[in-house]
């Protein structure tokens, strides 16, 4: 395996477009907390995204839409922390950016201000351009996310793949294309066909991160939870799991019950 690590230097945006222009590939994953942090930043990350997937794999619920803005910054916070070298980006949670740009600026410039994440991820495109645009006038840096959208699954109804129409396709390339022009540093495209996904990636100039959207892209995002296997009740094709922590945190856990019930620990050694 090669070692990422080589290049000390802090992430930044700027570095994410070198990347692309020379094609080299972008490594992201999620975390939430400290300790996670440290670890992923060490093993050599691009860029360590704050997700609202915190609301699944952290507090158990159905969806993203119960997130707050304050749980947002918690975790970003901790993260934070965590992260000398990687690019930490932290998600704007719904409700707390669609529809009123004024308010969009107030929930960007808290997540800056509080938790010292150094750029944010929106979910949409021409429907909260607006939002968009009035975070990048503040000089907050703003990544895009685009196809799968799990802030409007009430809208979808399914977690099935975006864009695999025509209509939806077009409109998906000309998001992708406005997200650039305004100024978006970088994009996620989330579940959809793996020939547009490619396609997108060779149109515009900024990088394209793919979950669920093939390898044609310039750099990949998995949530932490699922790629460890900690979560493996969750199993799309395109998760690839590196990990089966579920499996060697139960043996442990059990390992630790067994050892305090035959009162085999705490041992001589291991008291004062
Ligand atoms: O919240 C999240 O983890 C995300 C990734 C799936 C891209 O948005």
């Amino acid at each position: 395996m090669a070692n990422y690590l080589q290049d000390q230097r802090k992430v930044t945006t700027h570095r994410l477009a070198e990347m692309k222009q020379r094609g080299e590939k972008i490594a992201m994953l999620t975390a939430y907390d400290y300790s996670m942090a440290r670890l992923i930043d060490e093993a050599g990350m691009d860029v360590i995204l704050v997700g609202d997937s915190a609301s699944n794999v952290m507090a158990g619920n159905m969806t993203t839409l119960p997130m707050t803005l304050d749980q947002m910054i918690y975790h970003a916070k901790s993260v934070v922390k965590g992260v000398k070298r990687a690019l930490v980006v932290c998600d704007l949670p719904f409700g707390s950016y669609q529809g009123n740009s004024k308010e969009a600026l107030a929930s960007a410039v808290r997540i800056m201000k509080e938790s010292h994440a150094e750029a944010v991820k929106m979910e949409g495109g021409s429907e909260i351009r607006e939002s968009i645009e009035r975070v990048l006038c503040a000089g907050i840096p703003v990544m895009g996310h685009l196809g799968l959208t799990p802030q409007s699954i009430n809208k979808f109804g399914t977690y099935a793949v975006r864009a695999k129409e025509e209509a939806e396709a077009n409109k998906l390339i000309e998001d992708a294309r406005m997200l650039e022009e305004i100024g978006c540093f970088a994009l996620v495209l989330e579940k959809i066909p793996a020939t547009l996904a490619s396609q997108v990636a060779k149109e515009v100039n900024i990088p394209v991160i793919g979950i669920g959207a093939g390898g044609g892209v310039d750099g990949q995002v998995l949530v932490m939870h699922d790629m460890l296997g900690i979560n493996k009740g969750f199993s799309p094709r395109f998760l690839r799991r590196y990990a089966d922590l579920s499996t060697i945190i139960n043996d442990a856990v059990a390992h630790y019950i067994d050892d305090v019930k035959t009162s085999d620990f705490p041992n001589e050694k291991e008291q004062y």
